[in-house]
């Protein structure tokens, strides 16, 4: 990372209309995140502070999302969109404030990678004055061909206007460019619309600072960094590669995955090491594994904390707010919502704990239910530590438990239950010897009336 300035214009007017959709293209989520808070994340990581963001109309969402990760962000608008440089000098307000870097980015790009961006920016301080990225996809066709001679980017032709020699380059432009902050705004300003298009190219900034004498070289970073999103199609192949990357973060870092393919992350999920995750687990957002966890398959996950050596699942739901403290285990078919689960407490079956505390030690039995919501309001259940809740037990919130405090099964609990007593509520059992031969024999005398009838 370089102590030099820089400004991101981060290019997001394209309508999107293969999207087929009423949301900005942009505002598609990867792994939770919108595609352009993706690319504001890797600038970020890039050391850079200010952000120039081009919209079209209506992009007050389209800033909120990129505001989410920089805060020093100046919105410009695009209103006609003709063409990349165009885009880039509707942001020349803030590219004039003086920059030493200024980095052009697409907003549709999400899986562009902060070691790229710092890649094309040390370049610069090594005196380039345009560093273009350029990729290898598996098919040339439809992006801009780099045309380099002894080691410098002399022109990019785009697709169009390429002859026969250039479509045969299999060397393309991303679409990303890094640029001399001093020199960028003379440059941008000799493009013209002399092309196939009627558009304003930015790729002919290259060919423009070559006549001026001025360094340009590309560089080159995986293709992945620069796919672009423009289908649904191709915004479920980039979650796929996003996934992967984090899964393989995640290994590295020390988390143990049986199936890896198996597991979906969040942009923001906190895996700690030593943790292990078996197959088929989804986390959305907001979600932290302390190492030493285990969580078994299937299990579903959303704000939601676990602590260290904390035993999950199989079949877990932990919705927000959902905290598990030490060594605390939540079994198959429980569901737990805005609730602590205490140091080493059970819930190992067939349970709701909702807007709850259970307190360490504690035992829920199997089919246990707090019962917080009475149609209006949410309440609360206090249990507290080594309470043991007896099965199909229901909890009707306000509610407390004290500690050591024994329910019977089957109870529906109404009125706090002290500390050490014992507390049944439910039908007292009755049981009458002999009765049941009696009860035989007299329904099946009904049954012979009934047929002679
Ligand atoms: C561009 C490059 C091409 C490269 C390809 C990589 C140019 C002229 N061509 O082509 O060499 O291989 O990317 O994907 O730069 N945008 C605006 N306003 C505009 C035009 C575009 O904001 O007036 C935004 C779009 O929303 C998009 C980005 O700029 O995010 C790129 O525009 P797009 O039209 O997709 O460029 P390509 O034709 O793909
Ligand atoms: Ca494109």
């Amino acid at each position: 990372m370089t102590s030099r300035s820089c400004l991101t214009v981060i290019l997001a007017a394209g309508e999107g209309t293969r999207m087929k959709s009423a949301l900005p293209k942009v505002l598609h989520t990867i792994a939770g995140l919108p595609i352009v808070a993706h690319v504001a994340k890797a600038v970020h990581g890039a050391g850079v502070s200010d952000i120039a963001l081009v919209v079209g109309k209506g992009g007050d969402q389209v800033e909120a999302a990129v505001r989410s990760i920089v805060s020093s962000v100046t919105v410009h608008e695009q209103t006609e969109r003709l063409g990349t440089a165009h885009a880039v000098l509707a942001a020349r307000a803030s590219i004039a404030r003086g920059y030493d870097d200024v980095l052009v980015v697409f907003g549709d790009t999400p899986l562009i990678e902060t070691a790229a961006l710092d890649e094309a920016r040390d370049r610069l301080a090594e005196g380039a004055d345009v560093v273009v990225m350029g990729f290898r996809p598996a098919s040339p066709n439809g992006y801009g061909r780099l045309i380099e001679r002894e080691g410098r980017l002399i022109a990019i032709r785009e697709e169009k206007d390429a002859s026969e020699a250039e479509r045969r380059i299999g060397f393309c432009n991303g679409g990303l460019m890094a640029l001399r902050g001093n020199n960028a705004l003379a440059l941008l300003d000799k493009i013209t619309n002399d092309n196939a298009n009627r558009e304003f190219y930015l790729t002919d900034v290259v060919e423009i600072a070559n006549a001026d004498g001025r360094s340009v070289v590309a560089i080159e970073i995986s293709a992945d960094n620069v796919i672009g999103i423009n289908t649904r199609v191709e915004l479920a192949e980039a979650e796929a590669i996003w996934q992967t990357r984090k899964r393989r973060d995640m290994m590295l870092a020390g988390v143990t995955m049986q199936a890896p393919e198996t597991v979906f992350f969040a942009h923001d999920t906190v895996v700690e090491a030593d943790a292990i995750l078996e197959p088929n687990i989804i986390f959305g957002p907001g979600v932290s594994i302390a190492g030493g966890a285990v969580i078994h398959a299937f299990s579903y996950f959303e704000g939601a904390k676990v602590g260290p050596n904390a035993n999950v699942g199989p079949f877990a739901r932990l919705r927000p707010g959902a905290e598990l403290a030490a060594k605390s285990k939540v079994g198959n078919f429980v569901e737990v919502k805005n609730a602590k689960v205490g140091v080493g407490a059970k819930v190992n079956h067939l349970t709701y704990i909702g807007d709850a505390t259970v307190g360490a030690a504690a035992n829920i039995g199997a089919g246990a239910i707090t019962c917080n919501y009475d149609g209006y309001n949410k309440h609360l259940t206090e249990i507290g530590a080594n309470v043991f809740i007896g099965s199909n037990s229901s909890l009707v919130a306000p509610v407390s438990i004290g500690d050591n405090a024994y329910i019977a099964s089957g109870s529906v609990i109404t009125a706090d239950v002290p500390a050490d007593s014992l507390a049944f509520g439910r039908a007292r059992q009755e049981v009458k010897e002999g009765r049941a031969v009696q009860l035989r024999a007299r329904y099946a005398a009904q049954k012979l009336a009934k047929k002679a009838e």
